[in-house]
């Protein structure tokens, strides 16, 4: 495969030897990063990513999960041009910040208030200091696994074994209140909690980075009610299912109530984006007429509600908002999950396909994946060659993330992902 894929991509190499001297690793994000090298993109469109050796690609990874209308929607680049005449950046307040607040109100019937950031990360690190600042307490737990951005109280236990560091850098002072959580485990979360005062317990309803898994029903379930007896706020990272999973995210596909959602990606219609929202009652800690210091919660940033995201988030959260989009991809995700499971197991391959709603991915062993433990232990050799495999042959998205589904993915494209599956079983 590797062969196959270096042939066709002379081009991106050159570009690789180039940018190894002035990126580190060549890239601008390690994720994007993949053996032999990646390609690099100069075109993309709907569902398909193009790159400078001319290769198309069905591209089911979407800017890291972001592009739900597909690359370049018409609506999306129609709204962006005119705000483009009327200023890129204002500095100031103005109406379509409140217009997309009071959208994603109208969605998310929790999210009574928002405050916009610019990135997933930027949004976490925010709602976790509200929440330190609400409940009055230091220790917060998050989940073994779970990817919420680089914000190092939260970069904590991402990867298997939990107890390395996720990077170099990181202070004990700044990650010593975070409490690790055994994923889909409540008796677990209940035992590690157990005579702690905690501000806040995050999770991410699916495991994104964590390769795609979800939680289940009555563990969300669980976690509320222990949330409520206990007095911490529940935040859901919602910044890969929210408006995916459902209009309301999965807020509304699991029926749990969040008690502050954070929100990044769809929010931006393919622009930087980042929001927490919640109650009132919570969010008015950010309220500098109410609170002062040391009560108040600072939030804040020279690009928050810039027009540009906040006009192309809007145009993307009206599209979605009646639901009949997000259920036709969910049917679809539903079906990919099914196909991919029997190809494989048509040629007597271990494999589990999970995901949710229209997020997916495969792995490669017989056990039932719950949590990132068992990703752990499945073949991950097998994981990153069948990549390659579909990479070198058009299908892109990455090994160690899942694969996503945007409205402009065609039959034809699905198929061709099955193809490819196919094609890579037999070669097994
Ligand atoms: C669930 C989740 N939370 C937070 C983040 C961080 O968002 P950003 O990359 O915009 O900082 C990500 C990014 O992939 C994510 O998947």
């Amino acid at each position: 495969m590797f062969e196959k894929y270096i042939s066709k991509t002379a081009k991106s190499r050159a570009l690789y030897e180039r940018a190894k001297k002035v990126l580190p690793t060549g890239v601008s994000y390690s994720i994007r990063y993949f053996e032999p090298y990646p390609f690099y993109t100069v075109k993309a469109k709907g569902s398909k990513l193009y790159d400078v050796d001319g290769n198309e690609y069905v591209d089911f990874w979407l800017g890291h999960t972001v592009l739900i209308l597909g690359h370049s929607h018409p609506a999306i680049i129609k709204a962006v041009k005119e705000q483009l005449e009327n200023g890129t950046h204002y500095g100031t307040s103005h109406e379509l910040e409140i217009a997309l607040a009071e959208q994603v109100r109208k969605m998310v019937p929790t999210a009574e208030m928002t405050r916009f950031a610019n990135s997933g990360t930027e949004a976490n690190m925010y709602a976790t200091r509200l929440a330190r600042a609400y409940t009055g307490r230091s220790k917060i737990a998050k989940f073994e696994g779970g990817w919420h951005g680089g914000y190092d109280a939260l970069h904590v236990g991402v990867k298997h074994p939990f107890d390395l560091p996720e990077s170099a850098g990181l202070t004990a002072g700044a990650t010593q209140d975070t409490i690790l959580l055994p994923f889909n485990d409540l008796e677990g979360v209940q035992k590690r909690l157990k005579n702690k005062e905690i501000a806040s317990i995050i999770i991410e309803p699916v495991l994104g980075a964590g390769g795609g898994i979800s939680a289940e029903k009555e563990f969300l379930n669980g976690l509320r009610e222990y949330c409520n007896k206990k007095g911490i706020l529940l935040i859901f990272d919602e910044v890969i299912t929210g408006f995916r999973l459902a209009p309301g995210g999965a807020e509304q596909y699991f029926s749990v109530k969040a008690d502050i959602t954070v929100f990044g990606k769809i929010l931006g219609g393919g622009f930087p984006v980042g929001a927490f929202c919640g109650r009132a009652e919570v969010m008015e800690r950010l309220d500098t007429r109410m609170y002062e210091r040391p009560h108040y919660a600072f939030h804040g940033g020279t690009f928050t509600g810039n027009p540009i995201s906040m006009t192309a988030g809007l145009t993307t959260l009206k599209l979605l908002e009646d639901g009949n989009l997000i259920n036709e991809l969910n049917k679809i995700g539903q079906k990919i999950r099914e196909q991919l499971r029997k190809v494989f197991e048509a040629k007597g391959v271990d494999v589990q396909t999970i995901g949710a709603g229209s997020l997916f991915s495969v792995q490669f062993t017989k056990e039932e994946v719950k949590d990132v433990t068992a990703v752990f232990r499945a073949d991950k050799k097998k994981l990153l060659d069948y990549h390659l495999a579909l990479i070198a042959n058009g299908v892109f998205f990455l090994p160690t993330h899942t694969g996503a589904l945007s409205t402009t993915h065609t039959k034809e494209d699905v198929e061709k992902l099955f193809a490819e599956t196919e094609k890579y079983a037999k070669s097994l």
